[in-house]
């Protein structure tokens, strides 16, 4: 159990000895990110079950992991922000005491890892040594945690080399809560029916007991760089946001970074790899990714926005993943991949729901089973994910590892919803594009667990990640424009409004990229638009249609402001600010009052996209 003589940071090997004390692990492992100790890991992985090797011919040094069925994805109900006051917390998050759930998970953890490696995985998010990155240490008794962690994050020595001797880390304790008494057989998956995912803010502290998956036991990503980063951010005066990082190159060869925050499962990961249209491509347009979840972002010196990435690799949503929606997600997991609860085709590949057109006469269902196009179930877990690094994206931005990070022009803000929300929408200014943030409204999908499909308010794609009272986050973002030189825009999108039969009315995906192209071309001054009770809108000329057949009714049918479904839109964002309403800004009451009366008082210039009624 000897610490590795590149461990220089004595308040480091201190915690890592406590915590040893607490859980009681058999031996302690100090990772140090080689590519060497990920093969051996993962090896370990196959040999214990948890990992199946996948076809090596199809998908070289790739696995598949099956989860615990009871393991599958983010569960809301059993996250925690244990600031000091309830108050803090704000009504849109679960609390706890913070020196009553110290007890419980000090309960919880003792003697947690009996029988089990704890790993020690220093992590830096964000590009090395960058001014705007944060290092964090993750202690786990999960070995699939840590080869996951590696591709997601700067893992390894490299990261404590960033760290030295007395430098600052966050740190993050996590167990899968399955002890091993002496003799007893493991199964695959590990976990505990008992789940706790804890941030202590004000000490900046994480503790993750019960789940092995995802966001509740990678913990740099939703734990670290959202719920801790979000208060850091506050108190510094940055922003940790839900968002993907792109880059669009016109013709001319300018370049203009966006960033846009969807809910989980809503279509950053698609957004971020945009691939346009032939026509689009032909004439020189490209889009690039920097990131595909989550932006850091912070004022330089000239009063202008600059953002990074934290992670390095993509946790991306299998299901409707294919050739034809997300190219640069497909070639970004042909090799060196982890996929979990997906299904296994009979030549060792991978499968799920909407990868190909005609289904695979038989697989090997996410929980083991045969599957057959006749089982009427699922292959795939409806969450299931790949988690590949960023260089395999064939559309990597050359910025992505940019210590300065990418300027930012344009915020955009989209919810997944059947109706209400126009295809885009350009606020009228900061404060417009706060409230429009502040009220999205999107269907809860299977990246938490829970019911789906349901409308709820989920502000700025925040709702499961802020990690204070959302009305002191909304407040932190109207107050940060004021201080921006040429803030960027913000529009707001929906991809997913839907007709009477429920089909999509917008093609989406790489087709996204007109509408883009509206925006950058706004955020750079330069395209035209109608302003509307809810902001600009872009009249159908103002958007270019070439190699698409898309009518101007079936625009109207995407872009229409409905009187009736926005009453109801603005009675849920009543309800939501009488929620926040200690807390709220009184701006955004104001804009609500503002945007009612303009609805109700139709100018004529924008009826042709309204509704008749
Ligand atoms: P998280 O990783 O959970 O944060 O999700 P995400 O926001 O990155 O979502 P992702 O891009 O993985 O998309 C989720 C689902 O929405 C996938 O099944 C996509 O195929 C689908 N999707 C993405 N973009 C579009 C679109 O423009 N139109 C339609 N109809 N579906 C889309
Ligand atoms: C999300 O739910 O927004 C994700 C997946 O990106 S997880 O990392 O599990 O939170
Ligand atoms: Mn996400």
């Amino acid at each position: 159990m000897d610490t590795p003589d590149w461990v220089e940071n004595e308040e480091l090997v201190a915690w890592v000895a406590s915590m040893a004390r607490l859980c009681t692990p058999k031996a302690i492992h100090w990772c140090d990110g080689s590519d060497e100790e990920y093969a051996a890991l993962c090896e370990e992985l196959v040999e214990a079950g948890t990992f199946i090797r996948l076809n090596e011919q199809k998908r070289p040094r790739s696995f598949l992991a099956r989860s615990d069925p009871g393991d599958v994805a983010r569960i809301e109900e059993r996250t925690f922000i244990c600031s000091r006051s309830e108050e803090d917390a704000g009504p849109t998050n679960n609390w706890m005491d913070p020196r009553e759930m110290a007890a419980t998970l000090k309960g919880l953890f003792q003697g947690c890892m009996e029988g089990r490696t704890m790993y020690v995985v220093p992590f830096s998010m964000g590009p090395l040594g960058s001014p705007i990155a944060q290092i964090g240490v993750q202690v786990t008794d999960s070995p699939y945690a840590v080869v996951s962690m590696k591709i997601m994050t700067r893992m390894g020595r490299p990261a404590l080399d960033v760290l030295g001797a007395d430098g600052e880390f966050i740190p993050c304790v996590h167990s899968v809560g399955a002890p091993l008494a002496p003799g007893q057989e493991d199964v695959p998956w590990p976990c505990n029916d008992e789940k706790y995912i804890v941030h202590f803010p004000e000490t900046r502290e994480i503790w993750s007991y019960g789940s092995g998956y995802g966001g509740n036991a990678l913990l740099g990503k939703k734990c670290l760089a959202l719920r801790i980063a979000s208060v850091m951010a506050r108190d510094e005066g940055w922003l940790a946001e839900h968002m993907l990082i792109l880059g669009v190159t016109d013709p001319e060869g300018e370049k203009t970074y966006v960033a846009a925050a969807f809910p989980s499962a809503c279509g950053k990961t698609n957004f971020a790899m945009l691939v346009p249209p032939p026509a689009f491509t032909d004439a020189g347009w490209k889009v690039t990714t920097v990131g595909d979840d989550i932006a850091w972002i912070k004022p330089g010196e000239d009063g202008r926005l600059y953002a990074i990435n934290p992670e390095a690799g993509y946790f991306g949503v299998a299901p409707g993943t294919s050739y034809e929606t997300n190219p640069n997600a497909m070639e970004s997991f042909r090799s060196d991949t982890i996929f979990t609860n997906v299904a296994l085709t009979d030549d060792g590949d991978v499968w799920w729901e909407g990868m190909t057109k005609e289904k695979p006469a038989h697989l090997i269902d996410w929980q083991g089973n045969d599957w057959t196009p006749e089982s009427g179930t699922k292959a795939a877990h409806p969450n299931s994910r790949f988690t590949s690094p960023a260089t395999l994206n064939p559309a990597l931005d050359e910025s992505w590892d940019d210590p300065q990070g990418v300027l930012v022009r344009a915020f955009v803000f989209g919810g997944r919803r059947a109706g209400t929300i126009p295809l885009v929408v350009q606020s009228f200014n900061w404060a417009y594009g706060v409230y429009m943030a502040a009220t999205m409204g999107s269907e809860t999908t299977a990246a938490a667990a829970g019911a789906q499909g349901v409308v709820r308010r989920d502000p700025f794609a925040m709702l499961p990640f802020a990690g204070y009272h959302m009305g002191d986050y909304i407040n932190h973002w109207l107050g940060f424009g004021r201080k921006l030189r040429n803030p960027p825009r913000i529009f707001q999108v929906n991809w997913f409004r839907r007709d009477e039969e429920g089909n999509f009315l917008w093609p989406g995906f790489g087709e996204n990229m007109r509408v883009l192209q509206w925006m950058v071309a706004r955020s750079r001054g330069r395209a035209l638009g109608l302003e509307s009770p809810i902001g600009w809108m872009p009249r159908y000329e103002d958007i270019d249609w070439t190699g698409l057949d898309f009518s101007e009714e079936e625009f109207f049918q995407c872009m229409a402001i409905n009187r009736r479904d926005w009453s109801d839109e603005l009675l849920d964002v009543e309800a939501l600010f009488m929620k926040l309403y200690n807390r709220l800004p009184k701006e955004m009451e104001g804009v609500r009052s503002l945007t009612t009366s303009a609805l109700w008082r139709s100018p004529t210039h924008w009826e042709m996209n309204a509704d008749p009624t």
